[in-house]
Parts: C-alpha cells; structure tokens; sequence
C-alpha cells in the first residue's frame, strides 16, 4: 500500500510541477489559457530525476526503469481499457516468468504466512535495502474472520481453499499469482511478490498454507 501510496504521491508531484513551477519556467511552451499542459515523457523524466534522490531501497532508478510490462501497461492509464490482444501478450510472457518451487514444496507453516500477510513493511525509504518484507496483504484482501481491518481493491480471499480445494491445478495458480500476479490479470495492481524478489520462496510457501491449508484461519 505504501508504495502505491508512494507511487500516487509521485504522480501528484509530477502533474504539479508540470502544471506549474515547470510551465511558468518554460513560459513559451504554455499553451493558450484553458489549453490542458502536455509534458512529454523525456520531460517528465527529468522532473523525476531533478526533484527526488534515492533513500535506501526507494530509488529514482526503480520509479523510471519500467521493464516491459510496465512500459505496455503504462499505455492505458485506465486499466480496463487495455485491449485483450495486449492483455494475453503481457500474461503468457509474466507467466514464462514464474518460477515454481524445484522440490515441490508449495506448502509451509499458515501461521508464519498470517505474518506475512499483516506486515506492511518494506521497501520504504526508512527501510534496509535487502531487509525481509511484508507482503501486506490484508491492504487489499479480506482473508480471515478475526481480521477485520482490511481493503477491498482485491476480491475477498476468506475461505479461499475451502471454496477451491486442493488440487495440483488450484496449487499451481496460486503460487504463479503470487509470483507474478500480471501472469492471470495483465496490468494488475497486486505487486509481482516473487518476481520482483518482494518476498522469498520460503514466505510465498507460507502465504500459500495460510490460503490453502485446511487448518488455516482462512478456511474456517
Ligand atoms: C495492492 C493490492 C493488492 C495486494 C497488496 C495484494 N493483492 Fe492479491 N489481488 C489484488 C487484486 C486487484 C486481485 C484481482 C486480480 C488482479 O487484478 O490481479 C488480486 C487477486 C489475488 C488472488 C487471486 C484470487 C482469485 O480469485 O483467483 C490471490 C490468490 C491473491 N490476490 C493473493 C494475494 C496475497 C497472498 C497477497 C499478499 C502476499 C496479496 N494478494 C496482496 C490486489 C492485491
């Protein structure tokens, strides 16, 4: 969430400074009053460049190095307008990105993944670069009955094993949605957990007992 928020902030600052400070310093790119300011992406990159540092593990690097999915699904500000062609293309090739567990192990320890799930840490400018993250999951998930402070931008997760079982195939997607959430749902706002190396395969089992275990708080 934080980085989201981090991200929003960013943006914000962006559209400021390009409606502002920026065009008042760049007087004869003004267009006419009443004329919406367009800035181009070089623009905008220098403005990233020139009005933040990095801190820790935030860098100014990991806001503008887009790789390729970020650079397609940057085209579509609004996110139900990315057309399906682009949508199968950005998911068949996150999905080559997954890596799934060698020993097949795919299930760990539910109560160590409820951690994960509550912890928002990480990734901050306050936090260690190479420090153990969050996965923060309840931002955006509903997942047990006792929790109930949680976000709804993700559907409800409560009883996630108990309503889809146990089978290789249930097992299999789970952990590639987590892994690379962008291999089921092109352009989505869950972060890539494993891909972007967020959380270790050791958490990501975790996670996945505390959604699929019959003895986890979220199936009962
Ligand atoms: C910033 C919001 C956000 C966070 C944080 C987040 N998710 Fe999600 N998640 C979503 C959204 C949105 C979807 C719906 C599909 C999509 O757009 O990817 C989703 C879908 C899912 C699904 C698939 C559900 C289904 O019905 O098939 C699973 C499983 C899941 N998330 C697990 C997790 C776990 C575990 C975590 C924490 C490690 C997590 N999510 C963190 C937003 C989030």
């Amino acid at each position: 969430m934080q980085r989201h928020t981090k991200a929003l902030a960013v943006a914000a600052l962006a559209t400021l400074l390009a409606t502002g400070a920026y065009a008042q310093d760049n007087a004869k790119a003004r267009p006419a009053k009443g004329k919406p300011v367009t800035v181009s992406n070089a623009d905008m990159k220098h403005l990233i460049e020139d009005s933040f540092s990095s801190r820790g593990p935030a860098t100014v690097e990991g806001v503008l190095n887009q790789d390729a999915m970020q650079q397609a699904c940057s085209q579509y500000p609004d996110r139900s307008k990315v057309p399906g062609k682009v949508a199968k293309k950005i998911e068949a090739a996150e999905l080559k990105q997954v890596k799934y567990p060698a020993d097949s192990n795919w299930l760990g320890d539910w109560k160590e993944g409820e951690k994960v799930a509550q912890n928002g840490r990480g990734m901050q400018f306050t936090d260690q670069v190479g420090g153990t993250n969050g996965g923060n999951c309840y931002a955006c998930h509903q997942m047990t009955k006792a929790e109930i402070s949680f976000g709804n931008i993700g559907p409800s997760l409560y009883q996630y094993g108990k309503l889809r079982g146990n089978s290789q195939e249930v097992v299999k997607y789970t952990w590639g949605k987590i892994w690379d959430s962008n291999a089921y749902s092109a352009c989505s706002n869950m972060p890539r957990f494993g891909h972007k190396g967020i959380l270790t395969e050791a958490q990501i089992r975790d996670v996945m007992a505390l959604l699929l275990d019959p003895a986890s708080p979220v199936n009962q």
